[in-house]
């Protein structure tokens, strides 16, 4: 746009923000939680078992024990992992808080005969990326370092320089499948590349593999993930994978099934970690996650009612910035096929300032930064938008006002570095 272009975007976007202000909304695109909808489609967890406690192997699931879950969900855990049910261990409601209890127990503790992490040790974080696992790093004393997010993944040519380079780097964080945020999914090179990782780096190296989206598809026909599972197997590197998976965004965030799985060693080792904590998890509200979801066609057939939830509210948004922002060059965004975020690139230096006004008109965002490390976006330009939660009408209400935050605060920007 030219200077006289950019400056009647400016005087309309600020007339439309002086009315958004007039006339404040409550909302609130924050946080990826599902929508109260798709969590009444999980309704019949309630009651399921009907007074059957009996796992597939006949062991009283209300009983102690059974510290690597029942059967059932070990398998479908594996299903959604990709992984065989012998490596695969079904925990408590949070693969979060099994990331966190990893991490800390190969930094203080190591599986398998390694040694610890240790002090010093140091973590790859793509970005844009999840603020919380950003967040597990910081708050062990781990220190954080951005590489970039591509279209297929982690740059994995940042990814191997830096841990031939540095043995102290100790682990990568991955979310495989419509990642948080951008909603891109490795190719299989990447996955090779991240299997074949370890090898190039210090000893302790491990992908964290956090597939948190595997079955939450926007299309009808998605494209396959590659298996990392094969990939370690093929270089001998399972031990160096820890992949992570839930029910939360499946059946109910504050209810569902955690999983984990990994090679042999390492996941001995973590069980034995965890035996310190636990007795054993809890295994009825397992077996009503295996009754509900009794194969992987079961689980998929729920998803798609997900499906059917969610893809308006994501359409909604594609919609507002096409109309609103489309050939402004003022944003960039994701057309994410699955997940639960769309990624906005601003004019860099506008995100803060976004964010602000937005809030002054009543819509709250994810604050600025917390896609990268440290809550710090060096470019100030990432934006991450969440529609899931709210009502269909909310989005569009809340979109329309992120739009004219985006065109004011962007032509403003563009017309101050032409002064
Ligand atoms: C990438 C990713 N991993 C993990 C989680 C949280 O998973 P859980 O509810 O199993 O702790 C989220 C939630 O937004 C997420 O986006």
């Amino acid at each position: 746009m030219n200077s006289d272009q950019l400056e009647t975007v400016l005087k309309d976007a600020e007339a439309a923000h002086r009315a958004a202000c007039a006339t404040p909304l409550a909302l609130d695109l924050t946080r990826g939680k599902p929508a109260a909808s798709q969590l009444d489609a999980a309704n019949a967890l309630d009651g399921i078992l009907g007074g059957q406690f009996l796992d597939q192997d006949g062991n009283d699931t209300r009983n102690y024990g059974g510290p690597l879950g029942i059967p059932e969900l070990r398998a479908l855990g594996g299903a959604v992992l990709d992984a065989p049910a012998a490596q695969v261990m079904a925990g408590g409601n949070s693969s979060l808080t099994l990331m966190y209890q990893f991490v800390d127990a190969a930094l203080r503790f190591g599986f398998g005969g390694q040694s610890p992490w240790g002090e010093g040790a140091k973590m790859l974080c793509p970005v844009p990326g999840y603020d919380r696992h950003f967040a597990i790093g910081e708050h062990l004393g781990i220190e954080l370092i951005p590489i970039p997010m591509t279209e297929a993944g982690p740059d994995m040519d940042a990814a191997e320089a830096a841990v031939a380079a540095d043995p102290a780097i100790k682990a990568i964080w991955c979310v495989p499948k419509y990642s948080n945020p951008t909603g891109v999914s490795v190719s299989e090179t990447v996955t090779a590349r991240l299997a074949a990782l370890p090898k190039r780096a210090g000893p302790g190296f491990t992908v964290l593999w956090d597939n948190a989206y595997a079955v939450h598809d926007l299309t009808e026909t998605p494209a396959p993930l590659p298996s990392l599972w094969a990939a370690a197997e093929r270089e001998g590197t399972l031990d160096a994978m820890a992949l992570f998976a839930s029910t939360s965004k499946m059946s109910w965030a504050g209810g569902g099934v955690a999983f984990f799985a990994s090679g042999p060693q390492t996941f001995a080792g973590f069980a034995k970690h965890l035996s310190f904590q636990m007795i054993g998890p809890d295994k009825v509200n397992q077996l009503r996650h295996a009754r509900l979801f009794p194969t992987l066609d079961a689980l998929k057939a729920h998803m798609a009612e997900h499906r059917a939830l969610l893809a308006p509210k994501f359409d909604a948004v594609l919609k507002a910035l096409d109309e609103g922002l489309g050939n402004t060059g003022l944003a960039h965004w994701t057309v994410p096929e699955g997940g639960y975020f769309v990624s906005v690139d601003l004019v860099p230096g506008t995100a803060k300032a976004v964010v602000e006004l937005a809030a002054e008109a009543g819509v709250k965002l994810t604050p600025a930064g917390a896609t990268h490390p440290y809550g710090q976006d060096p470019q100030d330009q990432t934006l991450r938008l969440a529609p899931s939660f709210p009502p269909l009408a909310d989005v569009e209400a809340a979109m329309a006002v992120f739009v004219n935050c985006v065109r004011l605060a962007g032509a403003r920007q563009r017309l101050k570095e032409r002064r």
